[in-house]
């Protein structure tokens, strides 16, 4: 099963480093996959319109763990118009690209994060 995955993905999933939850976050989101039943938490630190900090939890797979994780990061540093644009197409390119049967987890946590940005816009 390990050769489907890149060693990006498996470095990822074995070692995250943007697991849990920021108290006192300044938008959190959530998304749920029908399809497997996972479910996955975001959220963010905000200041003046940058993402400061990203901290993701999930009930889900390996490619949804290493996903959120590469996410996270991708995250700390960009303007929210800028965090809006990431697809999972983006992710999964930066994790050596995921197994074409796994590209629906990635889009787990940009879901959860539309769902954040959503959340913090109505503030
Ligand atoms: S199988 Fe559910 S998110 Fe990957």
């Amino acid at each position: 099963m390990d050769e489907e995955y890149s060693e990006e993905t498996i470095e990822r999933f074995q070692d995250p480093e943007y697991t849990g939850e920021i108290k006192e976050a300044d938008a959190t989101g959530k998304a749920g996959n029908p399809s497997c039943g996972d479910v996955l938490q975001i959220s963010l630190k905000i200041e003046n319109g940058v993402i400061k900090k990203a901290r993701f939890k999930t009930y889900g797979c390996m490619a949804a763990i290493a996903s959120s994780d590469e996410l996270c990061e991708m995250l700390e540093g960009k303007t929210i118009e800028e965090a809006e644009e990431i697809t999972g197409e983006d992710i999964s390119q930066e994790l050596g690209e995921l197994p074409p049967v796994k590209h629906h987890c990635s889009i787990l946590g940009t879901e959860a994060l539309q769902n954040a940005l959503e959340n913090y816009r109505k503030k």
